[in-house]
């Protein structure tokens, strides 16, 4: 193929280090962002030892002119941009009768005002392309059910849901496809979080509330960042071109839709 060119936000680590690594191994280059601008230039670095072109570059999703300058420097850099992955996002694990509205604001800015800023950025590139180009956000288990706990996190996925069918509609008349993945319980440090949190609100010990949830993976195994990528992979290849607006459970087996 063409080279074509990726960003994945927040790609120092976890989920979005494995999206870059596998994009750079299908032929992608790849720009690495992220808040953590140290960690984002060893992946970088990682990325170029495969032969592949990559820069790191330190944007933080929240703030609109930050993730479009993200994509201005990677088009004077790489001059074309094909996949954007909005995969930053963070968890908060409270009771919905705790959450501050301090909180509330830091995790939907980060969630969905990072989705939509990422979209807008993104498409205003791809729609003065003839090829267009395919957006893809990471969405979750909890986009399809809201999980105790994780009230205001479920709440910004749904909304990246719901983004994610809205925007495949208003973009499809520029070749751009909009697609969402849903992983299950992934083993990144994300998950480290939850495990801890829940364990402090729900008195178990650290690795029970892991234990509990993973019950309920019919595979039998938790998921590794490199099952979302094998996924993420598809999402961002030509195979996938007749495909928009879908937001994918790739979780072993918990929900089914
Ligand atoms: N781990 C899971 O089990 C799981 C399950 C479903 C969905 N997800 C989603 O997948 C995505 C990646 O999760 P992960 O487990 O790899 O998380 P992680 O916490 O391990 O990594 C997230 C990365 O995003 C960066 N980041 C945080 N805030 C940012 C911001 N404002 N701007 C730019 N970068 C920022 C962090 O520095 C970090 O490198 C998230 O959107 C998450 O909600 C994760």
């Amino acid at each position: 193929m063409e080279k074509q060119t990726a960003i994945v936000t927040g790609s120092a680590q976890g989920i979005g280090k494995a999206i870059a690594m596998r994009l750079a191994k299908d032929g992608f280059n790849v720009v690495i962002s992220d808040v953590n601008l140290e960690s984002a230039k060893k992946v970088a670095e990682e990325i170029r030892a495969l032969g592949v072109g990559s820069a790191a570059v330190k944007a933080d999703v929240s703030s609109r002119e930050e993730v479009g300058k993200l994509v201005e420097e990677t088009v004077k850099s790489f001059g074309t941009l094909d996949v954007y992955v909005s995969n930053a996002g963070i968890a908060q694990v409270k009771p919905l009768l705790e959450v501050t509205e301090e909180e509330m604001q830091r995790i939907f800015k980060i969630n969905v005002f990072g989705t939509i800023f990422g979209l807008q950025a993104a498409a205003e590139q791809m729609k003065l392309q003839p090829q267009g180009g395919k957006i893809i956000n990471a969405a979750s288990i909890a986009a399809h059910k809201g999980m105790s706990m994780l009230g205001m996190y479920s709440a910004t996925k749904f909304a990246v849901r719901a983004i994610t069918q809205a925007a495949a509609q208003e973009l499809a008349q520029f070749k751009i496809t909009v697609n969402a993945y849903c992983p299950g319980i992934v083993m990144t440090p994300m998950w480290d979080l939850i495990d801890e949190k829940m364990a402090e609100y729900m008195g178990l010990k650290r690795g029970e509330a892991l234990a509990k949830y993973s019950e309920g993976i019919i595979l039998g195994r938790t998921e590794q960042p490199e099952d979302v990528a094998n996924f993420v992979s598809y999402l961002a290849s030509q195979d996938s071109n007749y495909m928009t607006g879908q937001s994918v459970l790739i979780d072993g087996g918990i929900l089914f839709s």
